[in-house]
């Protein structure tokens, strides 16, 4: 059994995030994304995995490296466009020969893991299986209609959805599926679709199986997506001070801060986790907040928020809350009259003054 996770894209719901950076390495509770995957992967007993990268291909190689540190061995491919999942599929048939495989999308975090999807399918042994997650708001998935745990249909996105059954971000294929995306032609918005790959197993009379699970899960492809990913993930932390903290300073709760960091005259209202060699000083970090390495927070308060490296958020009047900062971005209050407000901003970003 291989593995081949998904980390190329387009990213165009996180813009300006992935102008710089691919959104498969955004930090979650201060892990990449893209870790938990790969940790979902290893911990299913698989360990020869291909990942597929376009653009982002250095950043990822670089984050990721040869997979010793998992004890697995990683092949990067390379998708000189993003034209699709079942396109991916099709360049990843060299890596992947005859070998029954996961397919993991590489920005979807599924809490509980992978390992009972898997052994299920090794074994019912079909020539596909999906994931299921029943959701509230189906017309924005792809949802499937079953008969037991029998998939007969696979609509996108429909305005009137048969069931509340969304596909989540895993598959499972036999070597059928490089006849299906061979098969296939591109959709209307150009790209070779899993999906249109899975409807053809299912006509032609292949056996494509479902695996409901309960548990959470989420593709992080858009800020509230991570927000919340964060928010989850942070439940889960354990108290672990490496910091220098003042007297003077307060730490309520599960917080986690890492070595050479300096918290002085603050108060930090756990389930929050900081990084190592930051600055927190005369400052508020409330619940749900993640912060990376090198980043100062100096006479300001935020909560609810994801900040990566090297950020500076210095006498910042307002809260900061619900917020995605890119790596060593500046938010800072400018004494000086008139009061206004001055910024250099790159594409796509988006600014919510209160
Ligand atoms: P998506 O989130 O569906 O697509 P995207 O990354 O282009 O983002 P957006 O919709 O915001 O423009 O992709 C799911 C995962 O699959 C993600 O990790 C990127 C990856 N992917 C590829 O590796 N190759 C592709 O051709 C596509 C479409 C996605």
């Amino acid at each position: 059994m291989k593995g081949l996770i998904l980390s190329g894209g387009k990213g165009t719901r996180l813009r300006p995030i992935t102008y710089t950076g691919a959104k498969q390495l955004i930090p979650i509770a201060n892990k990449p994304v893209l870790f938990y995957g790969i940790e979902a992967i290893r911990d299913a007993g698989i360990t020869d995995v291909g990942i597929i990268v376009g653009d982002t291909r250095e950043e990822i190689r670089q984050a990721v490296g040869d997979g010793s540190r998992w004890g697995i061995h990683i092949t990067y491919i390379h998708q000189p466009e993003p034209l699709g999942l079942a396109h991916a599929v099709k360049i990843a048939q060299d890596f992947l020969g005859n070998e029954p495989f996961v397919m993991y999308l590489g920005d979807n975090l599924v809490k509980e893991g992978i390992t009972p999807f898997v052994r299920e399918f090794e074994q019912m042994r079909p020539n596909a299986q999906i994931l299921l997650a029943r959701v509230p708001n189906p017309h924005e998935f792809g949802v499937a209609v079953l008969e037991g745990d029998r998939v007969v249909r696979l609509i996108e996105k429909p305005k009137q959805p048969p069931s509340d059954l969304a596909l989540v971000g895993v598959y499972m294929f036999d070597e059928h599926i490089f006849e299906a995306v061979h098969a296939i032609r591109p959709s209307a918005r150009g790209e070779l679709e899993i999906t249109d790959a899975i409807q053809y197993l299912i006509d032609h009379g292949y056996q494509v199986r479902s695996h409901i699970i309960s548990g959470w899960w989420k593709d992080t492809g858009n800020l509230d997506a991570i927000l919340e990913a964060n928010r989850i993930l942070l439940e889960d932390i354990e108290r672990d001070i490496r910091a220098e903290v003042d007297a003077t300073s307060r730490l309520h709760g599960r917080v986690s801060i890492g070595e050479g960091t300096r918290v002085l005259h603050s108060v930090i209202r756990g389930p929050v986790i900081i990084g190592a060699n930051c600055l927190i000083e005369n400052a508020y970090v409330g619940p749900f907040t993640s912060i990376a390495d090198g980043v100062h927070i100096v006479a300001s308060e935020i909560e609810h928020s994801v900040i990566l490296e090297g950020c500076r958020i210095l006498n910042v009047g307002s809260r900061v809350e619900d917020s995605l900062l890119g790596r060593n971005v500046t938010v800072c209050r400018d004494e000086g009259k008139p009061r206004a407000v001055r910024l250099m901003l790159g594409d796509n970003s988006q600014v919510n003054l209160l």
